[in-house]
């Protein structure tokens, strides 16, 4: 079985049918991660580089774990210490990388589109490991499978999703995802941090946190992204972590039985308190656990087992 497509670039363009496919196949290749030995010879001889343009803990490492637990070759390029600190442009990177016969190539990058622009031009697959402000697919497929394992279905859950929504590849992601599934979503934050047109996404926005967190079977809060705002959309962390930051007396305005997400990397006293994220409700780490089945997944649908014919 493989998904019909050379790339994963994008939520939005992905179809039920495939989101389907994805997170049934990451459920299979999760018990390989629990098993003594972590590896299956599906991807040998297939080779995977993950090109980071932007710091990354999570998607990085899992993405390597993904690609050494099918047996593939994982070359990890850092922006630190490759050529682009002398100049080189990113497409000359990216051909230059390509004529060493990778079969992907995982790219993040601070700029929206551009593994799109790479996937145009390379033969090999790619796939988005966050591009800008603009998407990260994989970590919104393991947030699909997270609450999926939880809860066993998507359709009428209301999701709650909390912060700098302007700034956040996550949401937009995971907005496109679960409403696709046909959860509904509520996204919330302080007027600076919701971008104009977001509710043509088809989710409901407030700036008022506990409108949203009510009722909520999945509250999902988001780091406020400094590094991409040119001014401070906050007047002071601490008045930011009063209103919008999960406390346990926000939380306790959700369902009995909702768990509390963070795609990380957290602030701990900013967006949540320590109490909340290391609570009983919080599912953090089973994200990061997920995150690693999911990404064999999207391997092993766009490069497949190595056949003779390959
Ligand atoms: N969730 C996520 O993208 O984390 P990293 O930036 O550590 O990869």
């Amino acid at each position: 079985m493989r998904l019909d497509r050379k790339d994963l670039l994008t939520i939005k363009d992905l179809s039920l049918d495939e989101i389907g496919l994805i997170l049934d196949t990451a459920a299979s290749f999760k018990e390989v991660s629990e098993k003594d030995i972590k590896k299956v010879p599906t991807l040998r001889g297939r080779t995977i580089i993950n090109l980071f343009y932007e710091p990354s803990t999570r998607t990085r490492t899992s993405f390597e774990i993904a690609a050494k637990r099918m047996s593939s070759d994982a070359i990890n390029i850092s922006l630190a210490a490759s050529s682009v600190k002398k100049g080189e442009t990113l497409s000359d990177t990216a051909r230059n990388l390509e004529a060493m016969r990778p079969d992907c190539i995982v790219v993040r990058h601070g700029s929206a589109g551009t593994p799109q622009m790479l996937a145009r031009h390379l033969s090999c697959s790619v796939v988005n490991a966050g591009d800008g402000a603009h998407e990260h697919p994989t970590q919104a497929l393991l947030d699909l499978f997270t609450v999926k394992e939880h809860k066993k279905h998507i359709k009428d859950l209301k999701i709650a999703i909390i912060g700098d929504i302007t700034h956040s590849r996550v949401a937009r992601s995971n907005i496109y995802a679960f409403t696709k599934l046909g959860a509904r979503v509520t996204a919330a934050g302080p007027r600076t941090m919701l971008p104009p047109g977001l509710s043509s996404l088809g989710c409901e926005v407030t700036t008022d946190p506990r409108e949203a967190i009510k009722n909520a079977d999945v509250v999902m809060m988001l780091r406020i992204q400094s590094e991409r705002q040119n001014n401070s959309a906050i007047p002071s962390a601490r008045e930011y972590a009063r209103v919008y930051g999960l406390d346990k007396e926000k939380l306790s305005l959700a369902a009995k039985d909702a768990i509390v997400m963070h795609p990380g990397p957290i602030n701990r006293g900013v967006e949540i308190t320590p109490e909340v994220a290391d609570g009983t409700k919080s599912l953090i780490l089973e994200q990061v656990t997920n995150g690693v089945a999911v990404r064999m997944a999207v391997f092993y649908l766009l490069l497949g087992p190595v056949r003779e014919e390959d």
